[in-house]
């Protein structure tokens, strides 16, 4: 496909393909985040791969920028409380994990809280993926826009 160097967008097969960034861009920042079509979309580089997944984490909506990854596993663990997430699939591995220790203050505060006390009793959720692709060393990611 001929890609316009102009544009920074195209649609192909209901699929919204939007230029983000140099590739280059990464070799010093593994993990950036990017706003694309009111999505807040954390794209990570993995080996020569590039995986895009929703940035915050479904638990309590925070970024997950900086997060550890398992290439052994293929996941992301959020930073905050240790939920881990295909970054392929975007299936949850493992939800929060936290000490017994943290799991009693939360459920203390819980008492008086009710943003706490749904994170809590929160069942487990997964993210949000998105297609890539590297066309003429810029990273593309694709959104689907449904019919
Ligand atoms: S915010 Fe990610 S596990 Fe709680």
């Amino acid at each position: 496909m001929k890609i316009d160097k102009n544009k920074n967008e195209f649609t192909e097969d209901k699929i919204l393909w939007t230029n983000i960034a140099e590739a280059s861009s990464f070799d010093k920042q593994q993990q950036q985040v990017f706003n694309v079509n009111r999505n807040e979309i954390l794209v990570l580089k993995i080996d020569q791969e590039y995986k895009a997944i929703q940035s915050r984490c479904p638990h309590a909506g925070l970024s997950m920028k900086g997060s550890p990854l398992n290439l052994e596993n293929d996941s992301i663990i959020c930073k905050w409380h240790n939920t881990s997430f295909c970054y392929k699939t975007g299936d949850v591995q493992k939800w929060v994990d936290v000490s017994p220790f943290q799991k009693k203050i939360a459920y203390f505060i819980a008492r008086f809280s009710k943003k706490m006390k749904e994170m809590t009793e929160m069942e487990p959720s997964s993210i949000e993926i998105f297609k890539t692709q590297v066309i003429e060393n810029n990273v593309w990611v694709g959104i689907s826009i449904g019919d």
